[in-house]
């Protein structure tokens, strides 16, 4: 069948330059992953959904999506190119699939940096407030909610419009930029963990470890699985990597490591500091722990340490939105003005422009929860979709990837269940929006890509 052509990567010729180490992609993963997850969404899940449980929540996801991660890293040492899970899919499971795989990774990337500029917001405006007294007016600080009196977020909205623009205009980030910013954001947590732990009371968290039951743990683990996602942007840059098949791997596997020590340290100590009910309705709930021990110092450079460190997943975020769009329209699968070239940028900024229009109203209107929820089931389904790919390849008698998943009998299905199962944990209304976005693409599939795919040609 037609929809199921594959795509063969064997004779893939790439112009760009293997500059990167493992080093440089562990500051790229790193960079790309620990953002609003930490810094905003723990608190909130903590307080409406698994109180100091949060801590088991994040321990669940960390290893599920740990299994996801030896996944793509096997896939990567034998697939080391740019398209991460949509060339993966491509070359398995044929077009029909690796165009909604890509489809959800656009919903990953775009809608993340929608969702990570509301927790910058959040961030900014309690520092400003905090510091200079500055405070918006309550009709722009926050998602659409006549109830609440909010309209838009202002911050959130012009964030994604800055961000978008640099890109248009061909920001480059360079090693030492990322390095700083990576730096710092490590510092900030260790920070936190380390002047935190002093003030952790252990009633706390073991007095009612679990107020709202396992259910409770299950739902946060859905929403926090969201702190993790964006490792898989390191597999995107297989051409661009030194040695790829065996540095992929490991730089994903270092960079998911760190960041999962980090969370469950930082999630303890979070829960550890004040009661978990406190953290209801606070966006910037490391930063507001650290001011209620008086430890104002802390709170402020976490503040800022924050917003400018969550910056960089904006911007991470934002490149892969455009890479893939890229990637898409390159192969004919979607519109083709979204791979033209900007002649003196060098950027593809209809895509570019085009989503940063799209994407900062959604940051505007929409509160953080939600896109969070969005991003994370479009994401968890890329990741099953690349699970499948992975035990269908194994048929093919000349696969033998340089790395290969440990223990695949158990792991392989174990990470199907997984991701289904922390996917059945989001609510209703994402499964709803997530079948609509699934609908959209499927029409754009059916009335433009399965016309005009690079492979109908052939
Ligand atoms: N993992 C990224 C974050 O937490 C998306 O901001």
């Amino acid at each position: 069948m037609e929809i199921l052509r594959k795509k063969e990567y064997n004779q893939l010729k790439s112009n760009l330059k293997r500059s990167l180490g493992l080093y440089e992609l562990v500051f790229i993963g790193v960079g790309g992953i620990i953002g609003a997850g930490i810094f905003v969404i723990t608190g909130q899940a903590a307080a409406t959904y698994a109180g100091p449980a949060i801590i088991l929540s994040f321990i669940f996801s960390a290893v599920a999506i740990g299994i996801t991660a030896l996944v793509y890293a096997e896939f990567s040492s034998s697939f080391p190119i740019s398209g991460s899970a949509y060339s993966y899919t491509y070359a398995t499971l044929g077009e029909i699939l690796a165009w909604l795989v890509a489809w959800n990774i656009l919903l990953e990337y775009g809608v993340a940096a929608a969702a990570v500029s509301t927790g910058w917001s959040g961030y900014l405006r309690a520092f400003l407030e905090n510091n200079f007294g500055f405070k918006l007016p309550i009709e722009l600080t926050g998602a659409y909610d006549p109830s609440k009196g909010t309209f838009i977020d202002l911050f959130a909205f012009l964030g994604i419009i800055v961000i978008f623009t640099l890109l248009t205009i061909g920001i480059k980030e360079s090693a030492r930029v990322n390095s700083f910013i990576v730096s710092l954001k490590i510092m900030i947590l260790l920070v936190f963990v380390f002047v935190g732990l002093r003030y952790v009371n252990l009633h706390n968290i073991f007095s009612d470890f679990l107020p709202f039951g396992w259910q409770g743990v299950w739902t946060a683990a859905s929403l926090v699985v969201f702190a993790y996602l964006g490792f898989d942007a390191v597999s995107t840059l297989a051409e661009e990597t030194k040695d790829p098949q065996k540095t992929l791997p490991k730089g994903l596997i270092v960079s998911l490591g760190i960041s999962t020590i980090l969370y469950i340290a930082v999630s303890f100590v979070l829960v550890g500091i004040l009661n978990y009910k406190e953290y209801e309705g606070k966006p910037d709930a490391l930063a507001y722990a650290m001011y209620k021990v008086n430890e104002k110092w802390v709170a402020d450079f976490i503040s800022v340490g924050a917003v400018i460190t969550i910056t960089s997943v904006m911007l991470v975020m934002g490149i892969g939105f455009t890479r893939v769009l890229y990637a898409l329209s390159r192969d004919g699968l979607f519109f083709k003005s979204f791979s033209e070239i900007h002649p003196r940028f060098n950027t593809p900024y209809k895509a570019t422009i085009t989503g940063g229009i799209f994407l900062s109203v959604l940051a505007g209107v929409l509160p953080l929860k939600v896109l969070a929820e969005l991003v994370n089931i479009g994401t968890l389904f890329a990741y099953f979709m690349v699970g499948i790919a992975a035990v269908v390849i194994r048929k093919r008698e000349d696969y033998s990837p340089v790395f290969r998943i440990p223990l695949q009998n158990i792991l392989l299905p174990l990470n199907l269940i997984f991701l289904l199962f922390i996917m059945a944990g989001l609510p209703m209304d994402t499964w709803v929006r997530f079948a609509i976005w699934g609908f959209i693409g499927m029409l754009i599939y059916a009335f433009y890509g399965y016309k005009n795919s690079l492979l109908s040609k052939m």
